[in-house]
């Protein structure tokens, strides 16, 4: 069995670059996907790790705002585009919404510990919401495929990939396809039985998605409190789970605080821990929610 390498600082991934946009579409209600021209990104992300990303021709909203990098794609010299998906959620992703292919984003990264699982014979990708984004590179990782989701000579290291995804209602699931033709089992539940199961995540997780306790490990993404309901979920069942926080972040490399988790401490305590540097990705059993 692989064991997960140590906590690696990215803060020399912090170098501040200007990423020409390439493409930006709505993929579903509220959300957009977005191409960055960004060569270092595209080749150096590894599953769950994250980008800071600014407006770059204003100040206003001040601070950068963290992103999954959803996936990179290659051209005929390498991995050259990071894609995003975001949630128009507040200020910057509304200003987000107006820039157009051509205009260039600034951009740090990538950032973060993300997932570093040991090999598994059947991962369990759990999302809640807009969660989705941190997991299709670690889909493609465990599938075996190379990271722009063309082949690769390296092995498959789990069995099988499940991806069960949560939602409001249909019209928020953006790019499944992307998770189904990388190899996924998809299953799907909306709160109004629009699309899927009707309910929650964890009623899928009950129900459909066909997991036994002795050979899965869940990796998870999603709003708090979806993310608190698997974690115990899986611990009632003894099945390792991981969680990436989405704490709010402002400098995205370990120096303002802003991102801290309570994390156990594993002597009966807790203490902060900044999500941009020692996570995003913790044990869930390690977070005190
Ligand atoms: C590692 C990571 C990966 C993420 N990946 C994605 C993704 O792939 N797609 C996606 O849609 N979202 C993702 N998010 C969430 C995303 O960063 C937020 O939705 C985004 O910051 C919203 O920005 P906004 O200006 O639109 O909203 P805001 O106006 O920032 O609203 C967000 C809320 O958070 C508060 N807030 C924001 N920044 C700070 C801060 N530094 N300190 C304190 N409070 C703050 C605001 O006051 C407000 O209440 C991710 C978050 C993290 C941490
Ligand atoms: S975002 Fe600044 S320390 Fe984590």
């Amino acid at each position: 069995m692989a064991t997960p390498s140590p906590l690696v600082c990215h803060a020399d991934a912090a170098t501040y670059r200007v990423a020409g946009v390439v493409a930006h579409d709505q993929v579903a209600d509220s959300t957009w996907r977005i191409r960055l021209d960004c060569p270092p990104i595209a080749a150096r992300a590894t599953p769950g790790q994250f980008a800071m990303l600014r407006l770059a021709d204003r100040n206003d909203p001040l601070l950068a705002r963290p992103f999954a990098v959803y996936d990179v794609a290659s051209d005929a010299d390498g991995p050259r585009y990071a894609d995003f998906i975001y949630l128009v959620h507040g200020r910057f992703t509304q200003a987000l919404t107006r820039v157009r292919p051509g205009d260039a984003l600034a951009v740090w990264g990538p950032l973060g510990n993300g997932f570093r699982l040991p090999t598994v014979e059947h991962l369990v990708l759990v999302a809640g919401g807009i969660g989705q984004t941190a997991l299709l590179t670690l889909a493609r990782e465990r599938l075996g495929q190379a990271q722009d989701g063309g082949p690769s000579p390296d092995r498959p290291l789990a069995r099988r990939v499940t991806l069960c995804w949560g939602a409001r209602h249909a019209g928020m699931f953006a790019c499944v396809d992307d998770f189904r033709r990388a190899g996924c089992e998809v299953h799907l539940a909306t709160l109004d039985g629009s699309m899927g199961s009707k309910g929650t995540v964890v009623d899928l997780l009950d129900g459909t998605a066909g997991i036994d306790a002795a050979t899965a490990r869940i990796a998870c993404c999603g709003p708090e409190p979806m993310m608190e309901a698997v974690s115990h979920w899986s611990a009632a069942r003894g099945i390792a789970c991981d969680v990436s926080l989405e704490t709010p972040m402002a400098c995205g490399i370990g120096i303002c605080f802003t991102c801290v988790a309570k994390v156990s401490d594993g002597e009966g305590g807790w203490d902060y821990r900044r999500t941009c540097i020692e996570g995003p990705v913790f044990d869930a059993k390690q977070i005190v929610w």
